[in-house]
């Protein structure tokens, strides 16, 4: 955390915003994760899709272009990372929208949503703001709908661990390890998600990725 800041920004540092997209490319296995994430979420005309923690915009992209009729919004904290996210959707030609918000307030509207993204935005919260974003996500679900997240998840052996230090150092201890010790799912739960599951763990060069789903109950 920056003493300017109150959320860690993408890339740990504010300075350093200008050289996420290089970085995850490099050091996260990027094209495999995204792609099994989109695979996962399978966007289809019709859905009403939030982001949070949207960062530069690069998965609400490949989600509209999946699918050009379903609604996109991206939710991030950082106005600076929102610009650039606006300019790659620009860029790509793609109609989405955004929003200036923390995961806590992903409920704007209340049961609107068919289904909820996040990606490599948990690891880096507090524990608290771990709770009320999924509180939040939940809220922000039809019933039915469904919660997808890929994040630095449970670091299941000693070089997944020690390669995990790495975003540890960058992004701070108190708020990464809970993640390394797998304890999404049991916010998911504590939330009112059901049909929790970690669909997939992608190994990479900072640590496992892993792919959760989970949906909050039809009525
Ligand atoms: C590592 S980046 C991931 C960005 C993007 N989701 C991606 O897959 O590239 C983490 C993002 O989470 C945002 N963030 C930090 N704290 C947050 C919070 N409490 N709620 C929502 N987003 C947050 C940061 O501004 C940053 O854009």
């Amino acid at each position: 955390m920056t003493d300017k800041l109150d959320f860690t920004p993408a890339a740990g540092r504010p300075e350093w915003t200008p050289f996420y997209d290089l970085a995850i490319a490099l050091v996260t296995r990027e094209g495999r994760w995204r792609r099994a994430l989109l695979r996962q979420v399978a966007p289809e005309a019709g859905d009403r899709i939030l982001d949070v923690g949207c960062g530069t915009g690069t998965f609400v992209v490949m989600l509209k272009r999946a699918a050009a009729g379903a609604s996109v919004v991206g939710l991030d904290p950082d106005a600076d990372v929102l610009a650039r996210a606006r300019a790659k959707a620009a860029k790509a030609g793609v109609d989405v929208q955004f929003r200036k918000g923390f995961a806590r307030d992903a409920d704007f509207e209340e049961a609107a949503l068919t289904k909820v993204v996040s990606s490599l935005v948990f690891h880096q919260v507090p524990m608290d703001e771990k709770r009320k974003g999924f509180a939040a996500m939940y809220r922000a679900l039809r019933p039915g709908g469904a919660l997808h997240v890929a994040d630095y998840g449970l670091q299941r052996t000693p070089l997944m661990r020690a390669a995990f230090r790495q975003v540890q150092r960058l992004d701070g201890f108190d708020n990464t390890e809970p993640n390394a010790r797998g304890v999404l799912p049991e916010l998911m739960a504590d939330a009112g998600f059901v049909a929790i599951e970690e669909a997939r763990v992608i190994k990479t060069p900072t640590g496992s990725i892993s792919l959760y789903r989970a949906v909050r109950p039809a009525k």
